[in-house]
């Protein structure tokens, strides 16, 4: 199997998609969040500590290390801030998008106090939305919508994308 990535911004639902993923498709799964707070520590410390720069540089340090194929792999909503994460994954597997309505993800996430760049006035909130939503269209070699869907209608729906 080619390894998977799953972008898309923060609630779309990549974790809860990938792992859903990985159940039906097999082979090793992973989330680049995960592997940062395994290494690293807890992200909003990070973010408080040591800022966004250094926890982007970790978060590439993990996505390197999904390198090779059979893996399923759940970024975190900001992997494509660096274009250089946008090629590696382009040209190690297939980038998979969890495209989410900004209102969608506003009900999802209420105010998750976990999610630093979250934690933003409304404005700043829509900004960050507009801009990364361009980045992962056209990035994405499928997109799948997930508004006022179950996870497991968007596993049917990437799964029919890949076939
Ligand atoms: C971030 C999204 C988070 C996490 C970090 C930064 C972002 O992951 O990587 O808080 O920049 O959008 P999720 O997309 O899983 O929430």
């Amino acid at each position: 199997m080619q390894t998977l990535y799953l972008i898309g911004f923060m609630g779309s639902g990549k974790s809860t998609v990938g792992k859903l993923l990985h159940d039906k498709l097999g082979g090793l799964y992973l989330d680049t969040d995960e592997m940062v707070v395994e290494k690293y520590g807890e992200i909003a410390t990070i973010f408080e500590q040591k800022g966004e720069k250094q926890f982007r540089d970790y978060e590439t340090e993990m996505l390197r290390e999904t390198a090779g194929e059979n893996f399923v792999v759940s970024t975190g909503g900001g992997i494509i801030e660096r274009r250089e994460n946008g090629k590696f994954m382009k040209s190690n597997g297939l980038v998979i998008y969890l495209d989410t309505s900004f209102d969608e993800i506003e009900s999802r996430l209420g105010s998750d106090p976990t999610r630093p760049l979250w934690r933003k006035n409304d404005l700043e909130k829509q900004r960050l939305y507009q801009r990364r939503n361009k980045l992962y269209s056209e990035l994405a070699d499928i997109t799948v919508v997930t508004d006022h869907k179950s996870p497991h209608i968007a596993v049917k729906g990437i799964i029919g994308q890949l076939q």
